[in-house]
C-alpha cells in the first residue's frame, strides 16, 4: 500500500526507536531484530500469540533494587500497577513489601506466598469484611482513609482481631500537576483525611485512643506520573508540620510514607528523574524540613512506587491486521488489541511510541494512527505514530513502556480475551499469566443454552 493522500505524510521525527525507551536487556541484532531478555520478539509472538505483555525480568529486578537502595527504610511495591503471582514473588525476593488496594490484590499477594507482615492495605472504602480479613491474616499495615473506616476498625478491635500497624492517610492539599485523574493530593479528592481542616490530626488522635501502640505514622500519595520535586517537597513540608502537632500529643511519628508517583518516560518528550535521584531529593527535602521545624521525631522515609518499577520493563506486542488509507485525511493501522489491554490512551490521552520489532533499526518515515480493534473511535493507541514506510499487514508492532496499568486495568470489552503475560530472562521465556480463553469468558455466564 502506498502513502497516497496521507494527511501528515511524514512524522515529526523519523528516527528509529530510541533505545532508552526500551527495557534494559533489549538488543537489536545485525538484522534489526529486537530481542528482550535474550528472546526474539517475533518468536515470542509466534509462540504465545498477540497481544502479548512481555516483561524484562532483569529490568524489573534492577528497578526494585534501585528503590531498595534509595529508600533503605522501606519500599512497598504498589500492586495496582501490575501484579500477578510471579510479580509478587519477584518484588518480595528483591526485598520490597507489597501494597494492595483491594481484597482481590490481597488474595493474589497471599496466594503467591507474600508474608502477610509485608503487606500494606489501602483503599478509600475498605469494608468491614475486608478489614477483618486483613487483620485476621495479619497484614503488616493498614493505611486508614476515613472516619467511617476508623469506626469499623474500632468495632473489630473490640472483638480482639489482629494487631496491624495503622498509618493515617493524609491529604496534604498539594497539586502535583499531573493529569486531573491522577492528582490525589489536592483538597478536593476522595482520598485521606484533609490536613487543612484538622481532620488528619483528629484521625491520629482516634488511633491513639484506640491503641497508641498501633500508630505507625503518616501516609500521603499526591498523585502519579510526576516528574518534578516541588509537589513532593510541599507535601513533605506539610507532613512535617503535622508531625509537630502530633508531638504535642506526646507521641513521636515513626514513619512518613510518601506514596508512589514518580513518573516515567513514555516518549522522548518526557523527562523523568532516575529512581536514585528521586530518592536523594526526597531524603534531602525531609532532612531540611525536619531541621527547619525543630521536631524531635526522626521518621523513617518510606515509599510505594508502582509505575516506575513496572512500566519501563514492559512492552506489548500486537499484530497489524488492517491498514486503511483515508485519502487526504489519515492512515489507520489496526492491531489485534486496544483499549481492552491498554485503556491509558483513551482514559488519559496517554502517549506512546511504537515500532516494528523485526525492523527495530529502521527509520520510521511514515505517519499513521495506530488503532485498536474495539468498537469505539476513541480506541486509538498511538495518534501520531511514526512507522517504517513499508509497514504491512502481518507485521508485529511493539509499544514500549506499557508494563504499568495495562494488564492491571485490562478489561473484557467487546468480549476480548485478556492477553498472556510473559517474563523473559537469560534467553528464556516463561508464561506467568496465561491468555484468557473463551471458556474463561463463558464461565461466569449462567444462562447458556446454545451449542457450546
Ligand atoms: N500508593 C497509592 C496509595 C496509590 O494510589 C498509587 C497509585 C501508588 C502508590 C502508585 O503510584 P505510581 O508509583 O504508580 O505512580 N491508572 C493510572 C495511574 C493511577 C495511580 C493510582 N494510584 C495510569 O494509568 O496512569
Amino acid at each position: 500500500m502506498t502513502d497516497v493522500g496521507l494527511a501528515a505524510g511524514a512524522p515529526a521525527r523519523a528516527d528509529p526507536i530510541d533505545p532508552t525507551l526500551l527495557p534494559r536487556t533489549a538488543a537489536v541484532d545485525a538484522n534489526g531484530r529486537l530481542s528482550i531478555g535474550g528472546v526474539d520478539c517475533e518468536a515470542l509472538a509466534d509462540e504465545f500469540g498477540t497481544p502479548l505483555y512481555v516483561y524484562d525480568e532483569d529490568d524489573l529486578r534492577a528497578r526494585c533494587r534501585e528503590y531498595a537502595a534509595g529508600f533503605p527504610d522501606g519500599v512497598a511495591y504498589a500492586a495496582k500497577a501490575f501484579v500477578c503471582g510471579a510479580m509478587a514473588q519477584l518484588v518480595v525476593e528483591e526485598g520490597l513489601d507489597l501494597d494492595v488496594a483491594s481484597v482481590g490484590e490481597l488474595h493474589l499477594a497471599l496466594s503467591a506466598g507474600t508474608p502477610p507482615s509485608r503487606i500494606t492495605m489501602h483503599g478509600n472504602n475498605k469494608t468491614e469484611a475486608e478489614l477483618r480479613m486483613g487483620l485476621n491474616v495479619g497484614v503488616g499495615r493498614i493505611v486508614v482513609d476515613s472516619h467511617d473506616e476508623l469506626d469499623r476498625l474500632a468495632v473489630i478491635a473490640a472483638q480482639g482481631a489482629g494487631g496491624s500497624t495503622l498509618l493515617v492517610r493524609v491529604n496534604p492539599g498539594v497539586d502535583a500537576h499531573t493529569h486531573e485523574y491522577l492528582a490525589t493530593g489536592v483538597l478536593d479528592a476522595k482520598f485521606g483525611f484533609p490536613l487543612a481542616d484538622g481532620e488528619a490530626l483528629t484521625a491520629v488522635r482516634r488511633i491513639l485512643d484506640l491503641d497508641a501502640t498501633r500508630f505507625g505514622g503518616l501516609h500521603c500519595h499526591i498523585g502519579s506520573q510526576i516528574f518534578g520535586r516541588e509537589a513532593f517537597d510541599a507535601a513533605l513540608e506539610r507532613l512535617v508540620g503535622l508531625v509537630a502537632e502530633i508531638e504535642h500529643l506526646g507521641v513521636d511519628v515513626p514513619e512518613l510514607n510518601l506514596g508512589g508517583g514518580l513518573g516515567v518516560r513514555y516518549t522522548l518528550a518526557d523527562d523523568a528523574p532516575t529512581i536514585a535521584r528521586h530518592a536523594a531529593w526526597l531524603h534531602e527535602s525531609l532532612g531540611g524540613a525536619l531541621a527547619a521545624s525543630g521536631v524531635r521525631s526522626r521518621p523513617r522515609l518510606t515509599t510505594e512506587p508502582g509505575r516506575s518499577i513496572a512500566a519501563p520493563p514492559g512492552v506489548t506486542l500486537y499484530r497489524v491486521g488492517t491498514i486503511k488509507v483515508i485519502r487526504g485525511v489519515r492512515t489507520y493501522v489496526s492491531v489485534d488489541g486496544g483499549l481492552s489491554d491498554n485503556p491509558r490512551p483513551a482514559l488519559y490521552g496517554a502517549e506512546y511510541e511504537t515500532f516494528v520489532p523485526t525492523r527495530a533499526a529502521a527509520r520510521r518515515t511514515r505517519a499513521v494512527t495506530i488503532a485498536g480493534a474495539h468498537c469505539e473511535q476513541g480506541d486509538l493507541l498511538v495518534r501520531e505514530a511514526a512507522v517504517p514506510a513499508e509497514l504491512a499487514v502481518g507485521d508485529l508492532l511493539c509499544l514500549p513502556v506499557t508494563g504499568a496499568y495495562g494488564h492491571s486495568m485490562a478489561s473484557n470489552y467487546n468480549a476480548f480475551l485478556r492477553p498472556a503475560v510473559v517474563f523473559v530472562r537469560a534467553g528464556r521465556a516463561r508464561v506467568v499469566v496465561r491468555r484468557e480463553t473463551i471458556d474463561d469468558l463463558l464461565a461466569r455466564d449462567l444462562c447458556k443454552t446454545g451449542s457450546r
